[in-house]
């Protein structure tokens, strides 16, 4: 027998200013559940987390909580009562304590002071009850990987004896073995009755983990299944109105000559890179976090202090001293980091577009920007990249994750660059918008530019690169073309320490 639904929504709806986000959405979940929450980048998954979530109330429709309407009136309301959002940016204080993140605004006292054994005691309950005893209640946050944090804000949910929680995109930024230990918490959180929304943009872990899936489009419902009677095609189709077959795509272009080069890099973290990248070729750089991935384009264009070594452009040593340097040379780095490094919140789309234009000297005439042609550049890219927004002036702050990750592509895009190295560039976005990078990507190459591509995402590695290196510790472990690119190549690479100096074809 089903048990009563902990929360239901009813015909939820939510418009923002020129946007229907939300439109009638219905759903239950019941005790014990996961509900995996499906959609292209835009289709609302955020928006309905965060009705539930109590960021906002809804414009209609209502929420019915253990059987009771409810209006929350901030997250904290949502929170006291049960429903907890875990966020992809967490909301821990780093220079605090596991413990003391749990209890925050909360700590246990005695005749007024902090009572530290009690307050530890009760993190341990706490961390041990969900699966994560091997959490200290007494190391500083600022120290923890990512996954571990995660984890604290999930135990400091549970504090508030949580019955909901929501989850919005949580492996964005987890390694394997961290998405693996977030499930495990999540089963057990399942079994001890834990009602559970979990939104994805990786099909894979719907799959692995929810019972149910709920397939949003343009705001509104298109389908909800058991996931176990629901097909990988199915969901995609569903999602994105159409079907979709080959999602990956190489393009027509044969490489030409080395464009730009890298001799013995090495800072705090790169050892000794050599690294080569040729006009019409799409280079794939795959590494696990802290391999130095990054760290490797963000040196190649003088965003990090080198301690040797050189970068070649077209065969001259340069140094750039600023990733401003390398934009006017035509080397573009667009970061991986959306919300630190990338987008300037409280400004419209079309101004993040031209950002990097601006500050190099692009729609400048003596020190008069001809703005109307820097619109209709934005405009341009806006289009090209398919931002979903109301208008160019929209800020963005207002986009959805997806598309904030859009803009920033066309941020580096509208500069024309000859070289291009992009860190993630389909982080956060939806399978039908990731097809259209892909071919994005190979049409740059197609047109005689030299695109690097940084992702943890083996299959568009492996799908979409001509040429691939592998890192590990800060090297290059190796560089695969041909066939030599498969699965098991790049991950047997990635996780070894010391270089093979090999190159396998
Ligand atoms: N605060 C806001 N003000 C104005 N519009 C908003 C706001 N929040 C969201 N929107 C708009 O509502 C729509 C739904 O956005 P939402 O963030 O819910 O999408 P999503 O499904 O989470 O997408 P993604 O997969 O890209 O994260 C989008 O068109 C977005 O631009
Ligand atoms: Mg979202």
């Amino acid at each position: 027998m089903n048990p009563d639904p902990v929360l239901e929504t009813l015909n939820l709806t939510k418009v923002f200013p020129g946007v229907i986000a939300l439109d009638d959405v219905s759903l239950s979940l019941r005790p014990g559940e996961v509900l995996g929450l499906v959609g292209e980048n835009g289709a609302g998954k955020s928006t309905l987390m965060k009705l539930i979530g109590g960021v906002y109330p809804p414009t209609r429709g209502s929420i019915r909580y253990r059987g009771e309407a409810v209006q929350f009136r901030s997250p904290k309301d949502a929170l006291d009562a049960g429903i907890s959002i875990v966020y992809q940016e967490l909301n821990l204080i780093s220079h605090l304590s596991v413990a003391e993140n749990i209890f925050i605004n909360r700590l246990p006292r005695r005749r007024g002071f902090v009572d530290w054994a009690r307050l530890y005691r009760e993190a341990e309950r706490i961390l041990a009850e969900s699966g994560m005893a091997g959490i200290d209640p007494r190391a500083i946050v600022a120290e923890l990987p990512i996954g571990v944090k995660q984890s604290v804000e999930i135990a400091k949910a549970l504090s508030y004896d949580a019955q909901v929680l929501l989850f919005d995109e949580p492996t964005s930024s987890l390694t394997g073995p961290e998405i693996e230990n977030l499930f495990a918490v999540i089963r057990r959180l399942q079994e001890r009755g834990m009602g559970i929304i979990y939104v994805s943009h990786h099909l894979d872990e719907i799959f692995e983990i929810t019972d149910r899936v709920h397939i949003l489009r343009d705001g509104r419902t298109v389908v909800e299944m058991p996931t176990a009677e629901a097909s990988e095609e199915l969901v995609v189709s569903r999602m994105v109105g159409r079907d979709i077959q080959d999602i990956y795509y190489k393009g027509a272009h044969e490489p030409g000559e080395v464009v730009l080069t890298t001799r013995g890099l090495s800072d705090s973290v790169l050892q000794n890179v050599d690294f080569s990248v040729r006009s019409a070729e799409v280079v794939g750089i795959y590494g696990l976090l802290g391999s130095g991935r990054t760290e490797l384009l963000k040196a190649i264009v003088g965003a990090r202090r080198l301690r040797s070594g050189e970068v070649l452009l077209r065969g001259r040593s340069v140094r750039f001293q600023h990733p401003q340097d390398a934009a006017r040379a035509g080397v573009i780095y667009s970061s991986e980091d959306r919300k630190g490094e990338n987008l300037f919140f409280g400004q419209p789309i079309w101004k993040n577009e031209t950002y990097i234009a601006l500050q190099i000297g692009r729609f400048a005439t003596l020190g008069f920007t001809r703005v109307a042609e820097e619109r209709r550049a934005a405009a341009e890219y806006s289009e090209k990249l398919g931002v979903k927004a109301p208008s160019l002036d929209t800020d963005v702050d207002h986009l959805s994750g997806g598309n904030q990750q859009k803009v920033c592509l066309a941020k580096a895009l509208i500069n024309d660059p000859d070289v291009i190295l992009l860190d993630e560039p389909t982080r956060g976005i939806d399978v039908g918008a990731k097809l259209e990078i892909y071919k994005l990507i190979a049409q740059l190459a197609d047109q005689g530019k030299a695109v690097v591509f940084v992702s943890s995402e083996l299959p568009e590695v492996i799908g979409c690169a001509d040429r691939v290196y592998t890192m590990a510790g800060g090297r290059i472990t190796a560089e695969l073309t041909g066939d030599a690119i498969n699965e098991e190549n790049v991950l047997k690479y990635c996780l070894q320490t010391t270089p093979s100096g090999g190159t396998a074809t």
